[in-house]
């Protein structure tokens, strides 16, 4: 195990041991090449530089307190990175490559996984894009799809504390027909302005509403927005946010506690009415909101009284995070040994 200060990981990059490649041209994809290079060789003219043909997932490693290496619905980044792949035009990367690649990756830096009981995880980001040159707008005839992973600790640097979110108008991360339900780049470029003016006023992320009617409720920076009212889940049905796999998860598991789930459009004007709000991705786990503030009419909305993450919030979290670490028995299906 390399030594690490384990319970003071920021969500950044560290440097691992290796990272895994492999090469889509005339054709076929090249078997997986493992390296220890970070950097990669790539052409001035490669379409991901220019169109921004690139997609990308975002995905963890538990180690349990038997030691055990354990993957998180691997199958839905897989499906999604498929679905982003299809959305911009690119070749998609066949499954049992993909869980090679996943599997190798992880298990040659297994001294990079952060002990049980650290809060910390290891992220692994897959990455895809046209290595192919073309200087007319269009998808590349070559890809390369690599997987690097680093150790992180929370997302937020609250962890499992409320956190300040504001609701901005000034920019929109991807329009109704756009590329929002997918994970590409472009998205989170598009994000940046509303991400730096809302941290520079000191909130934790921006909430964006839908483009059009600037009524309904979107997402929140890189995670989906949830709610509880009356016993219910309530998240956003929309088409332009990116479908959360830890929302998704929510869902199953809300039900699966005994509570009601509803997935359809959220008025920014029902934030008034909410018990518990929060934020949830693989990287916010659940992030507790304790106040939303819309930057143009100056309302403001409040939650946790009392400083402390709701009861629903609470227990989902608790409850995510015991079968992600193996706490308890996994009733989906949706954990992977990996050793
Ligand atoms: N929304 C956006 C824009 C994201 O980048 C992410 C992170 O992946 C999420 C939501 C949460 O998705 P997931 O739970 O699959 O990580
Ligand atoms: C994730 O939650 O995995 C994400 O991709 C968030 C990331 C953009 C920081």
């Amino acid at each position: 195990m390399v030594d690490l200060k384990w319970s003071e990981l920021p969500f950044g990059y560290i440097k691992t041991n290796y990272n895994v490649r492999a090469y889509f041209k005339n054709g076929n994809w090249s078997k997986l090449e493992i390296t220890d290079k970070e950097h990669i060789d790539i052409h001035m003219a490669a379409t991901c530089l220019h169109y921004g043909q690139e997609a990308f997932e975002g995905m963890k490693a538990y180690r349990g307190k038997d030691g055990k290496i354990r993957l998180f619905r691997w199958e839905e980044n897989w499906k999604r990175l498929q679905n982003s792949a299809n959305g911009i035009l690119m070749e998609p990367v066949p499954k049992d490559l993909f869980f090679e690649m996943l599997k190798t990756v992880v298990l040659k830096n297994e001294e990079f996984i952060p002990p049980y009981g650290t809060g910390a995880s290891l992220y692994i980001r897959p990455l895809l894009f046209g290595s192919g040159v073309r200087v007319g707008v269009k998808p590349a005839d070559e890809y390369t799809f690599l997987i690097f992973v680093t150790p992180v600790g929370p997302y937020f640097k609250e962890g499992f504390k409320p956190v300040k979110i504001a609701i901005i108008r000034d920019s929109d991360r991807a329009a109704p027909l756009g590329t929002g339900t997918l994970k590409v780049g472009g998205n989170y470029a598009a994000s940046l302005r509303g991400g730096e003016r809302v941290h520079a006023e000191g909130y934790g992320a921006p909430m964006y509403l839908d483009a059009i009617e600037k009524k309904y409720i979107d997402e929140i920076g890189a995670a989906n927005f949830f709610a509880i009212k009356d016993g219910t889940y309530i998240t956003p049905k929309s088409s332009s946010i990116l479908p959360s796999i830890t929302n998704k998860s929510l869902i199953q598991l809300v039900e699966h506690l005994g509570y009601k789930a509803e997935r359809r459009p959220v008025r920014e004007d029902e934030l008034s009415g909410f018990e518990e709000v929060g934020a949830c991705g693989t990287a916010a786990i659940i992030s507790p909101i304790g106040e939303i503030k819309d930057l143009d009419s100056g309302e403001v909305y409040k939650y946790c009284p009392d400083g402390k993450p709701g009861p629903i919030s609470t227990k989902l979290y608790e409850t995510l995070l015991a079968i992600q670490y193996g706490d308890m028995e996994d009733p989906f299906g949706w954990v992977t040994f990996l050793d």
